[in-house]
């Protein structure tokens, strides 16, 4: 009989082997999920046994993962401010500082006192940011825009699973391409903004498994965002706000751009590693 605390012992050795992140921390997270069951009771009983079916499991996954696939493309989910959201390589995996942008479009109370507030996700990928405002703003009009059909297949199939798809209007679209003058109370935007050469040096988890498409932001990684905000002055109605999500050095060239596109209060905020991480700002 295998033992779960000699299982996960061995996994663990495996991920080491292969340079991959967390080793202990993944082999656990892995057979929790597999075996269904909460990581710190598997913790606390390293005798139990592993069913022969969970161990083939958990072996096939495991081989993806020492070939550096991310877990949650492994595990086909990815936790999203409490929401399960369905991943694959489709779509962007959602990251904990996007939830923080959510977070900062939700706190933003005028927005919200509006009747029936339009709002816009440019680059929704697997839809965790739509999905999550129009979960907790049942009377806000939700669009979610998608250069990628792919993605925009996965965000409207994680949708459904949350019940919000007819309140979501789905387009296939370059940016605001498609969106109509002084339509929209407010866009929220998490586009690529990686530089372009700094791609290649991406850990090889992200680069040889996540969509390009989603990352690379052009030469100074603000091809997208810079794109954006000047169509985004003209979708939004006057008094409209724009939420963005930006890399960690681009504050400066972020708030320049905003303010030579005309828009006011424009604020630089932070993410709790203190890093600049995201530009709001809202039209004349
Ligand atoms: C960084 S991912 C973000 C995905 C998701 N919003 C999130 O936060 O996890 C950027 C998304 O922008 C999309 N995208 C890239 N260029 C685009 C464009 N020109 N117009 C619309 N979407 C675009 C990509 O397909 C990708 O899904």
């Amino acid at each position: 009989m295998t033992t779960l605390g000699a299982f996960i012992e061995e996994l663990a050795g495996a991920f080491a082997a292969h340079a991959v992140d967390e080793p202990r921390l993944t082999a656990e997270l892995l057979v929790a999920e597999i075996m269904q069951r909460p990581r710190l009771e598997l913790i606390a009983s390293p005798g139990a046994c592993v069913p022969p079916a969970d161990q083939e499991r958990i072996h096939a996954a495991s081989r993806r993962l020492c070939a550096h696939e991310p877990l949650q493309y492994v595990l086909g989910s990815a936790n999203f401010l409490g929401h399960a959201i369905e991943t694959d390589r489709r779509a962007l995996i959602p990251r904990p500082e996007t939830e923080q942008l959510v977070e900062l479009v939700l706190a933003c109370a005028p927005l919200w006192e509006r009747p029936a507030p339009r709002v816009a996700d440019v680059g929704t990928g697997s839809g965790c940011i739509i999905i999550s405002l129009a979960l907790a703003r049942p009377h806000a009009a939700c669009t979610a825009i998608d250069a990628s059909a792919h993605a925009l297949e996965l965000a409207h199939k994680n949708a459904v699973r949350h019940g919000v798809h007819p309140r979501i209007a789905w387009t296939h679209s370059d940016l605001l391409a498609d969106v109509p003058d002084a339509s929209l109370d407010a866009i929220v935007a998490n586009l690529p903004y990686i530089p372009s050469g700094a791609c290649p040096a991406l850990p090889r988890n992200v680069r040889d498994y996540e969509p390009m498409d989603a990352l690379d932001g052009g030469p100074a990684g603000l091809d997208l965002v810079t794109r954006l905000a000047a169509q985004a002055r003209t979708a939004l109605v006057p008094g409209g706000y724009l939420f963005l999500e930006i890399g960690d050095e681009q504050g400066p060239a972020v708030r320049d751009l905003l303010e030579n596109a005309g828009y006011r209060h424009i604020n630089i905020k932070k993410d709790l590693a203190q890093r600049d991480r995201f530009a709001l700002a809202s039209t004349p």
